[in-house]
């Protein structure tokens, strides 16, 4: 078996070069491609990220699996598969904002055993390895502590078609007024690892995927946080959920009957 702290230092190593080029390329970029609606685009830089984070990976492991929020998938036959979003945020990028992350997680037989999330702008690393606590530039973080739902501070996000953003819009309106405030800070990435840190104390979303998610979730969960989907299930593109305990439950509670994990 791989030994996870390994996988880490190989992801650390990626994502601290992705992040750089990505960095010094974020002002006067190109979009090249839309994907799922107008407003949902891909930048050179995006492609060339993900490009070189490839090249580090599998010129150290060349045999490992690969799925990528732009390349797609690339088969492996060693167990391990690395996700891989070389730019979550990338709204925010194209704006010259600084909420944009290098985000890569390491699988092994089909769980997340090693992530990391860089925040180039912001000079913040955070990392976790599975069953050793999670940690921002080298120190150990943690979740906040449990509070009620009406003085949560929580994040969400939203997809890029008109049909999920009307029934998001919906699912929000109920959940504005039973919390303290919400914040949409535009990387799927940086929510998880907010809630990780304790600067935010819940995030949900519909409509992420694996790469978006894969590391920040290993991250949050370390800190101890408990992140999920809806009625049990592991997070997952219907929906994903993460809060400490307790307050976990209060929010699912209140997503659930309004039907936040569908479109409809
Ligand atoms: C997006 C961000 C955003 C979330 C979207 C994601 P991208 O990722 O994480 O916060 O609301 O669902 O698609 O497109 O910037 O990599």
């Amino acid at each position: 078996n791989p030994d996870p702290r390994e996988l880490l230092d190989l992801a650390l190593e990626a994502a601290r070069r992705g992040g750089e080029l990505a960095a010094r390329g974020q002002h006067g970029i190109s979009v090249l491609d839309t994907k799922s609606s107008p407003t949902d685009v891909v930048t050179e830089m995006d492609r060339a990220t993900e490009e070189l984070i490839r090249d580090i990976l599998l010129g150290a492991r060349p045999d490992d699996a690969v799925l990528g929020e732009e390349g797609g998938a690339a088969p492996g036959a060693t167990g391990v598969r690395w996700l891989v979003d070389p730019i979550d945020g990338t709204v925010n990028y194209l704006y010259g904002r600084a909420e944009w992350a290098v985000s890569i997680a390491a699988e092994f037989d089909g769980r997340v055993v090693a992530g990391v999330v860089e925040v180039p702008v912001r000079g913040q690393t955070y990392s976790a390895v599975r069953g050793q606590g999670a940690r921002r530039n080298g120190e150990p973080i943690s979740a906040a502590a449990p509070v009620d739902l009406d003085m949560a501070l929580v994040a969400t996000g939203f997809g890029y078609e008109a049909r999920r953003r009307s029934r998001q819009a919906r699912v929000l309106s109920t959940v504005l007024p039973r919390i303290r405030d919400i914040r949409r800070v535009g990387s799927a990435a940086i929510d998880l690892c907010a809630v990780a840190e304790g600067s935010i104390n819940a995030y949900y979303e519909r409509g992420a995927h694996p790469w978006d998610w894969g590391a920040g979730a290993l991250i949050a969960t370390e800190a101890g946080a408990r992140v999920g989907g809806l009625r049990g299930t592991p997070p997952n593109h219907d929906l994903l959920l993460a809060a400490v305990p307790g307050l976990f439950e209060q929010l699912h509670d209140l997503l659930e009957p309004l039907g936040a994990d569908s479109d409809d």
